[in-house]
């Protein structure tokens, strides 16, 4: 009988990198990314600071850099035509404005609620700003019922925003838009 091949890893739940089932590093800092942490750091960043454009611009850059594998992450706010105008953002320079309704970002303005893409190259109407985005998510920003800009976050891999990062980014947003109100409408950046 032929003895067992000797292995150095005898842990059942290893698995090579790259083989079927495995899961890439990339894949294992996804999971392990609390949204609880995530949701106290960015309170704790929003404090003690009125100024919407600097807390918008910081809680961009820290959606950015904490969130891993994302290549944009950033503010659009819908002007008085209708158009959404970029804000604060991290990332390569994007597009300035967004025609009405145009988009992934148009369209999560129009339907009021959070658009995943898992493919933005199946998406008719995505505006490619980095030819590097793969997969993108959307939420966007409310008053009660008024929406008055999106958060939009881009990844350079294909279905990067599972179920948990939806629902742990909606919270991210929600705390933002609690802890920074929006500014009067006359006064920019909103309407
Ligand atoms: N992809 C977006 C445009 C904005 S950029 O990704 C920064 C869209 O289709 O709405």
């Amino acid at each position: 009988m032929r003895p067992a091949p000797v292995t150095p890893y005898s842990d059942r739940s290893f698995r090579p990198l790259g083989g079927r089932g495995s899961r890439t590093f990339v894949e294992m800092g996804r999971m392990s990314l609390s949204y609880d942490l995530l949701e106290r750091q960015v309170r704790e960043l929003l404090s003690g600071e009125s100024d919407y454009i600097a807390n918008a611009a910081n809680f961009a850059s820290f959606v950015y850099h904490e969130l891993p594998d994302v290549n944009w992450a950033g503010f659009y706010f819908l002007d008085a035509s209708g158009d959404l105008v970029l804000g604060p953002f991290s990332g390569r320079p994007a597009c300035t404005r967004l025609a009405k309704g145009r988009g992934v970002c148009g369209a999560a303005a129009n339907a009021r609620e959070t658009m995943v893409v898992d493919d933005v190259a199946a998406f008719a109407d995505h505006i490619a700003c980095d030819s590097a985005s793969r997969s993108e998510i959307v939420v966007p920003l409310f008053t009660r019922d008024d929406v008055y800009g999106v958060f939009d976050i881009d990844s350079p891999s294909l279905a990067r925003f599972a179920p948990r990062d939806r629902a742990g980014i909606e919270r991210l947003v929600r705390t933002f838009i609690e802890a920074a109100p929006r500014p009067h409408p006359t006064e920019s950046p909103a309407r």
